[in-house]
C-alpha cells in the first residue's frame, strides 16, 4: 500500500474511477458527476494497492487564503476501516497548513460523522441533501 499523489492520465484515471464508484455509483449518477471545475487547481491525494488500483482518495481546495476545504474522501469497500481513510485525511491537512490554511472546513455524509469526529472535526450546523437522499453536516477544524 503506497500514498501517492495522482499525476499521469493513468493514475487519475484510476483516482476519479474510485471516487465515482464510491460517492456517484450508488446513486446512479453518472460518469462525470464525481468532478468539478476545481479539480483543476486542487490537491488530490490517492492510496494504491500493490496492483496499482485505487483504494482511497480525497481532495483539498482552498475557499479562502486561510480556509481549505476537504471534499470527495472515498475509500473502496472491503479496504474501509483500516486506517486509509485517516491516513488521506491527515495528509491532506498537512498540505493545507503547509500551503496556509489555519481552518479545515467540510460536509460530512452522516453516515461518515464518526469518522470526522474522531480527527477532531466539530459539527457547525446542518448541510445540504445530496441527491434528495444524502443529508450532510457543517464540520470544521482549526489546524
Ligand atoms: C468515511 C471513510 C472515508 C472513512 O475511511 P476509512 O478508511 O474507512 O476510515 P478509517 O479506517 O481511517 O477510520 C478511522 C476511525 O474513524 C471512525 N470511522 C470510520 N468510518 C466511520 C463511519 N462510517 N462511521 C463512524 N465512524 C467511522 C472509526 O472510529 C474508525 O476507527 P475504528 O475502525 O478503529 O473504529 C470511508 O469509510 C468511506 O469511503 N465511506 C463511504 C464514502 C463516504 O461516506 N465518504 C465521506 C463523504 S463526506
Amino acid at each position: 500500500m503506497r500514498l501517492i499523489e495522482p499525476v499521469s492520465a493513468a493514475e487519475f484515471e484510476q483516482y476519479y474511477e474510485l471516487r465515482w464508484k464510491i460517492l456517484r455509483a450508488p446513486w446512479n449518477q453518472p460518469r462525470g458527476s464525481e468532478r468539478d471545475a476545481l479539480d483543476a487547481t486542487s490537491t488530490h491525494i490517492m492510496v494504491i494497492g500493490a496492483g496499482k488500483a485505487a483504494l482511497g482518495v480525497g481532495r483539498l481546495h482552498f475557499n479562502s487564503i486561510s480556509e481549505a476545504q476537504i471534499r470527495y474522501m472515498a475509500v473502496d469497500v472491503g479496504q474501509q476501516r483500516q486506517g486509509i481513510g485517516t491516513l488521506i485525511l491527515k495528509t491532506l491537512e498537512t498540505r493545507g497548513a503547509v500551503l496556509g490554511a489555519t481552518r479545515i472546513v467540510l460536509d460530512a455524509r452522516e453516515t461518515a460523522l464518526g469518522f470526522y469526529c474522531k480527527q477532531g472535526y466539530i459539527t457547525t450546523g446542518p448541510g445540504h441533501m445530496l441527491f434528495n437522499r444524502i443529508a450532510h453536516v457543517k464540520m470544521s477544524k482549526i489546524l
